[in-house]
């Protein structure tokens, strides 16, 4: 069994914090576990619970158009959610509810080893910077040791905000020069850049314009 089956196994039995009461099933990811792209999302929603599976909703439908916009499908990554059980009435996750959950996301991460992680809206961005805006550092490469964070407004968002359809598509665009691009020589060592995983150290990394060949 892989470590991303034990893992699955572990989140479908989880019982440490109360959205395990409401679950109709726990939704632990998919994706390739060689993944050098993982999404990261806020929560199951409807759809989600209803079959465990992550991003199968409108919001799914419109991140699954724009994978295809850059040329990848589902199987080419990893897709996952900070918290694997949908809160109710997709209410927003509770920090406690997130911080229990944490430990999933990490030792996925731990276990797919992406090159490139994108934290899809605030929740998930905030992993990493808690005090930063959506608005404001999407679609911007940020290293951290081996791993770039390019975070992306949530699918969800084109959902409510017809207007921010194009704005998307067009940071997904983006990405998909960030993966094509030649990658620089490596210039901040781990201990230089921070954590990738855990609670962000906002601060101690600056943003940098090089861009990875990913592919
Ligand atoms: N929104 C999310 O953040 N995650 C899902 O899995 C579905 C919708």
């Amino acid at each position: 069994m892989s470590d991303l089956d034990s893992l699955a196994q572990a989140i479908n039995g989880c019982v440490d914090c109360g959205l395990a009461r409401s679950r109709t099933h726990a939704v632990p990811g998919e994706g390739s576990p060689q993944a050098q792209l993982m999404f990261i999302g806020e929560g199951p929603g409807f759809n989600e619970d209803q079959q465990g599976r992550p991003f199968i909703g409108p919001a799914g439908q419109f991140l699954d158009e724009l994978l295809a916009s850059i040329s990848l499908a589902r199987s080419d990554v990893f897709i996952t959610n900070m918290v694997k059980c949908r809160p109710p009435n997709n209410r927003d996750p509770f920090p406690g509810e997130m911080e229990a959950c944490s430990k999933y996301l990490d030792a996925q991460i731990e276990a797919i080893k992406p090159k490139v992680i994108v934290p899809l809206g605030r929740h998930a961005l905030a992993k990493w910077f808690p005090n930063e805006s959506i608005g404001k550092v999407r679609a911007k490469a940020r290293r951290f040791g081996d791993i770039t964070l390019f975070p992306l407004y949530h699918p969800a968002a084109a959902l409510h905000n017809g207007a921010l359809r194009s704005t998307i598509l067009d940071d997904f665009a983006k990405l998909g020069d960030l993966l094509r691009a030649p990658a620089p020589p490596p210039e901040t060592t781990p201990a230089e850049a921070g954590p990738v995983q855990g609670q962000a150290h906002p601060g101690e990394s600056e943003p940098q314009s090089e861009q990875l060949s990913m592919f």
